[in-house]
């Protein structure tokens, strides 16, 4: 297994505020790793040093097989960097931006305006490329950042915060164009505030938190770690749901609880499928008739809060 990124015992202070406390990230090549944090947890600055715009007070990484530090314009050509505020320049149009960056990095006239249409055209933005991106709506500037980011095909990509504050149909639209670059082999370290966006991008997730990383996993992993399998049972009949209680405790289930529409049962199982199994045949047993029966697993806000004490919302504010 080759590694695209790895870091090691990342510390930085700014002033009096240690932002990192000796962070150690592991990117296989291929793959996708989610940096998961609040605010203020350490993320830019862990992107900063990976990406050779800041220098660590201690530790090293590697980027594509360069040191960031002793080896920062190998690096520099090897990966793209989509950040939290977009690079793009308003007063030029989409087309106009995209076609300076591939000047930059020495393109080529020619390339770069060919690149150019192809990223507009892969983004949806063609029948803007003409506006200033001044005019650019949210979604469409994070777009065309993305689309900046990748106009040398980099083997490694920094996405840092890429939909915070993007609207749900963007934050899709963007989560599709991200895969597209992972399926065609890119590796990515993506940072974000939504547990969702990790769950559903990330091959593995580091959880970060006050500049130290306080748990890593794969999605899976990280929510087994919290807690076992919740059952949440409707019952047809209301007047029935001390009964389904009394079954789902015979059944092995920890303290079941109604909830608030008074047909609603909510109980932690025992590990595994047998559980399940023997909670449907007690609620049978009983002739319990039931209009839902759904297992639910621990989400990602279940193993932050379990880990920090602070919750995560899915808007991605910190409470
Ligand atoms: N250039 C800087 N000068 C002073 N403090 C900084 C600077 N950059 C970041 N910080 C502080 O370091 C901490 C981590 O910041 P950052 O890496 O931006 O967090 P995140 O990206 O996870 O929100 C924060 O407390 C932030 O205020
Ligand atoms: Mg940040």
């Amino acid at each position: 297994m080759s590694l695209a990124v790895e870091a090691e015992g990342l510390k930085k202070k700014f002033g009096d505020h240690q932002a990192l406390r000796g962070v150690d990230l592991e990117v296989p090549t291929g793959t996708v790793l989610g940096v998961l944090g609040p605010n203020g947890a350490g993320k830019t600055t862990t992107v900063r040093i990976l990406t050779t715009l800041l220098e660590p007070d201690e530790g090293r990484a590697r980027v594509a097989g360069y040191d960031v530090a002793l080896q920062a314009h190998q690096v520099r050509s090897r990966i793209g960097l989509a950040g939290q505020s977009t690079a793009v320049d308003a007063r030029l149009t989409g087309r106009e931006n995209l076609r300076l960056v591939g000047r930059l990095y020495r393109l080529g006239r020619r390339e770069s305006c060919a690149r150019a249409e192809e990223l507009l055209t892969q983004f949806d933005l063609l029948d803007a490329a003409d506006r200033p991106t001044g005019t650019y709506s949210g979604g469409m500037r994070r777009r065309l950042d993305l689309a900046a980011s990748l106009m040398v095909r980099p083997p490694v990509l920094f996405l840092d915060e890429p939909t915070t504050g993007l609207d749900i149909t963007s934050r899709l639209l963007l989560w599709g164009m991200v895969r597209e670059q992972v399926a065609a082999g890119t590796t990515v370290l993506l940072t974000t505030q939504y547990l969702e966006e990790a769950d559903h991008l990330a091959d593995r997730i580091v959880i970060i938190d006050s500049g130290q990383v306080i748990a890593e996993g794969t999605p899976e992993e990280l929510k087994r770690k919290v807690g076992r399998d919740r059952l949440e049972v409707v019952v047809a009949d209301p007047g029935r749901v001390m009964e389904a209680r009394s079954a789902l405790v015979r059944a092995g289930g920890d303290e079941p609880v109604t909830g608030a529409d008074g047909r609603t049962v909510l109980v932690t199982l025992p590990d595994g499928v047998a559980a399940i199994g023997e909670a449907a045949a007690a609620l049978a047993e009983a002739d319990m008739e039931l209009t839902s029966f759904v297992v639910r697993q621990p989400s990602l806000d279940d193993v932050f809060l379990a880990l920090t004490g602070a919750q995560v919302t899915t808007d991605g504010s910190a409470a």
